[in-house]
């Protein structure tokens, strides 16, 4: 059995998770390759809802075993309050493993995100203020701590130490801040090294091993193509590779391991934070998706901007990540409206521009050029089959799956596991 890779298509919370969760049953694991607990996954299983930020959403598959990757970087408060959350209503954790390699998120890391963000004033990114940003910058710059760290006390010191010399020469010099005291963040982090031993291990032989055994096994990406610090709109990113070739790296495995790469999409488009959208909409149509859609982030509570599907996006997610498949998530939320459109090109300067400008500054003046596809009125949120949709709902599955250069293979009715229609299995 294979390696499948699960990414999201657009600028996230396309309903990675619950994809993963669909597969649940059928998968051995669950490896959560990069992010950290800047992610928001909302999973409702048989009417009960779950909200994940930092866990793999295959946790709550008691079959799974939920392994965070060498590429995530962790936040060991956040980990525990999963972990404390998911026990006191009824979830087994003890089988989650978490890679000796990752990264773990200080507490000064979440300062520099926030200072960072008020410095650079019009121009922030609206992260999440998790402090992802800063953690990967420290693991780029090698002065990072990793989960191994916090069984070598000494190993731990001189690393925090090094750390700090730099942090405290920009949280006072340049941000005003206080100092942080070594002995502090030593202790912060040995707070938690006895809990968490049990959890840690070499994850990437693990997951080979699985696989040499012909498990299966899901690679969750968090966050998502537009928001890939490579290949997303750059600086209105975040600081992993969300992307199919980031799911290897940050797995530990080889890309020969992985048959299918799964992109999943909504049938329109949400984006948190700040950066380019052309798609957005600025009227009522736009507070309509957001009321009917639940479009508020579950990390931030965030209200997420709106807008209309965008299929140089999906062709340009299907390139960069070689996508086998596409979950089509969320059509029943376009139900009832008269007309629906689809961007299908920009116009750029007076050009007509087909796919994803080379260019920033051409993502920008990017304007959407739109087709229109006649809306349907039924509730399509019982629909298990193809054939159970409305014609102009068929007709709207059939164009974006021309569109956006890869076949639709699920479709979303509904936030429920039960809610989907599978038109071609997602493992062979
Ligand atoms: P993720 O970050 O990609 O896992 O996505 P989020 O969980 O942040 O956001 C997706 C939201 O849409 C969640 O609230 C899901 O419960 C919900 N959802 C997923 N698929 C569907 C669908 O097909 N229809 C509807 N109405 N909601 C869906
Ligand atoms: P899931 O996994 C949507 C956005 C933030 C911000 C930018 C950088 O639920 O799809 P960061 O805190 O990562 O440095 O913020 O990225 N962002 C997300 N938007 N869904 C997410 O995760 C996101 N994770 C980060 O809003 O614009
Ligand atoms: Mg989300």
């Amino acid at each position: 059995m294979p390696a499948l890779v699960v990414v999201g298509a657009q600028w996230g919370d396309e309903g990675k998770g619950k994809t993963t969760d669909i597969l649940g049953t059928r998968v051995d694991y669950v490896v959560k390759p990069n992010g950290g607990n800047n992610a928001g996954h909302t999973v409702v299983v048989g009417g009960e809802k779950y909200e994940l930020k930092l866990l793999p959403a295959g946790i709550l598959s008691p079959n799974v075993t939920p392994v965070i990757g060498n590429g995530v970087v962790v936040n060991l408060e956040a980990l525990f309050e999963e972990i404390d959350m998911l026990e006191s209503r009824g979830a087994d954790t003890s089988k989650l493993r978490v890679s000796a390699d990752a990264h773990l998120v200080a507490p000064y890391h979440q300062v520099l995100d926030k200072v960072t963000e008020r410095f650079l004033g019009k121009r922030a990114i609206g992260t999440t203020g998790r402090g992802i940003g800063p953690a990967y910058s420290d693991k780029a710059g090698r002065l990072g701590i990793r989960v191994q760290d916090l069984f070598d006390e000494s190993i731990l010191r001189q690393k925090v130490e090094g750390a700090l010399k730099q942090k405290n020469e920009l949280l006072v010099k340049v941000y005003n801040r206080r100092a942080i005291i070594t002995d502090e963040i030593v202790d912060y982090f040995l707070s938690f090294a006895e809990r968490l031993e049990p959890y840690v291990a070499d994850t990437s032989r693990l997951v080979n091993e699985a696989l040499d055994r012909g498990e299966l096994v899901v690679m969750e990406g968090g966050q998502a193509t537009m928001l890939d610090v490579d290949h997303g709109t750059y600086p209105f990113v975040t600081s992993s590779n969300p992307t199919a070739g980031g799911a290897c790296v940050g797995a530990g495995i080889g890309p020969t391991r992985i048959n299918r790469v799964v992109g999943i999409v909504k049938a329109y488009t949400t984006r948190v934070g700040a950066g380019p959208f052309p798609t957005e909409l600025f009227d009522e149509m736009g507070e309509h998706l957001q009321t009917k859609g639940g479009e508020f982030g579950v990390n931030t509570g965030r209200p997420r901007r709106c807008g209309w599907y965008d299929a140089v996006v999906a062709r340009y997610a299907a390139r960069v990540n070689g996508f086998t498949d596409y979950v089509l998530t969320k059509l029943d939320v376009l139900s009832e409206l008269e007309q629906i459109p689809v961007c299908v090109a920009y116009d750029i300067d007076g050009e007509r521009v087909d796919d994803m400008p080379m260019t920033q500054t051409g993502f920008h003046h990017a304007q959407p050029i739109f087709e229109y596809f006649d809306g349907w009125q039924e509730d399509i949120t019982g629909a298990r089959t193809f054939d159970d949709l409305p014609k102009n709902a068929q007709v709207y599955v059939e164009a974006l799956e021309a569109l956006s250069g890869c076949r639709i293979s699920v479709i979303g009715v509904g936030p429920d596991r039960e809610q989907s229609i599978v038109r071609h299995d997602l493992i062979d």
